[in-house]
């Protein structure tokens, strides 16, 4: 019983504001819209559509509170950071370096840098054991088709895996099933092999604040969650993700924004139908979701 109990209090010690910072993304009051154009700061912002990145995100200044969560000073709690909102249109489709435009996709995605780095971060936040967090809510003026599939918070390796990733909507299936799905309106923590490791209902007006624990020597996750201002709760004990690739293949940049897959079109070709990056249906809506309290800590193991 012990050996159960002691984890969970490393990593209650993690979750402490004493913890060392590898990585902050909360978005500072410093930090401008000129910033997020040249990805300049703690974003990448290369992963969009033909726009300029300001066309798709944008910091919120003091129009909306960020989550409560890193919020500082009694009487009155002072915000320490801005609110980022991430939006797709129907000109969202992306053209990776030298390959072709992902006509089925409609995404923005920020990848965590330092000033346009991410390799030399990805190298310190994806060792030993890290802790993820960050806070998502809805756009209620740019609501997501919950008949969709969206990925919105993951971390890629080079084989297009994901770590793990938070998924909103409809999973993606060939032929199309019933949409929306059941659970299509709640956030799924998901890991490497698609298992779902919790899911919470994506209710509006409200900050969902999540902390991934990731061992990247063991190959586990944890996961964390509470609402607006409540502490952060266990939610997922750890937990093997023993399909992760091994080593500096299972290391990859972390993305968070809206990425959002096709539905499939009766009037492609089969093979086309199953290509999702490249054919399928979307609608070509103005869609958004809205983030604070990014940053990454570590994870000390006595
Ligand atoms: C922005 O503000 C943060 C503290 O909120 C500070 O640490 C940082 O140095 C500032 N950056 C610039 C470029 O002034
Ligand atoms: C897009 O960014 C470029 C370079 O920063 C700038 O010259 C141009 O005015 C921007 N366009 C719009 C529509 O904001
Ligand atoms: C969205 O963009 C695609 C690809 O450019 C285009 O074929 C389609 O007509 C557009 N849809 C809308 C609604 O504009
Ligand atoms: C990872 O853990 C090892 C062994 O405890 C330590 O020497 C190393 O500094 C840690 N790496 C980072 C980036 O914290
Ligand atoms: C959501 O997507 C479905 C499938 O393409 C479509 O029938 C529906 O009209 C969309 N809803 C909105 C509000 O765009
Ligand atoms: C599949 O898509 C490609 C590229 O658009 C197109 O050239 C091809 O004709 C399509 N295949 C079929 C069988 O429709």
């Amino acid at each position: 019983m012990l050996l159960a109990i002691v984890p969970i209090l490393l990593v209650s010690l993690a979750l402490s504001t004493a913890t060392p910072i590898v990585y902050d993304g909360r978005a500072r009051f410093n930090l401008t819209n000129a910033d997020l154009e040249s990805s300049t700061g703690p974003f990448l912002t290369v992963v969009k559509g033909s726009e300029n990145a300001t066309h798709y995100s944008s910091l919120l200044g003091h129009t909306m509170a960020p989550t409560p969560l890193w919020s500082e000073g009694l009487l009155p709690i002072q915000p320490t950071e801005q609110v980022i909102s991430i939006t797709i249109d129907n000109s969202s489709i992306f053209i990776p370096g030298g390959g072709s435009p992902q006509f089925g996709f409609r995404r923005t995605e920020f990848i965590a840098a330092v000033n346009g780095d991410h390799d030399d971060l990805n190298l310190v936040m994806e060792v030993n054991t890290t802790v993820f967090h960050f806070s998502i809510q809805k756009d209620e003026k740019r609501p997501l088709n919950y008949s969709h599939e969206y990925q919105v918070v993951f971390i890629e390796p080079n084989d297009g895996s994901h770590v793990f990733e938070i998924q909103l909507g409809s999973p993606f299936t060939d032929p199309s099933g019933p949409l929306p799905v059941a659970d299509a309106h709640s956030l799924k923590v998901l890991d490497h092999a698609l298992n779902t490791l919790f899911n919470a209902p994506f209710i509006s007006d409200t900050w969902h604040n999540f902390a991934v624990v990731i061992d990247w020597s063991d190959k586990t996750l944890a996961v964390w969650y509470s609402r607006n201002a409540d502490l952060l709760q266990l939610v997922k004990e750890t937990t093997p993700n023993p399909t992760t690739p091994t080593g500096s293949d299972g290391q990859g940049d972390f993305h968070f924004g809206v990425l959002k897959l096709p539905l499939v079109n009766p009037e492609d070709s089969p093979a086309n139908q199953s290509d999702v990056v490249h054919f399928g249906i979307q609608e070509g809506t103005i869609e958004g979701l809205l983030y604070s309290g990014c940053s990454w800590k570590v994870l000390f193991m006595v």
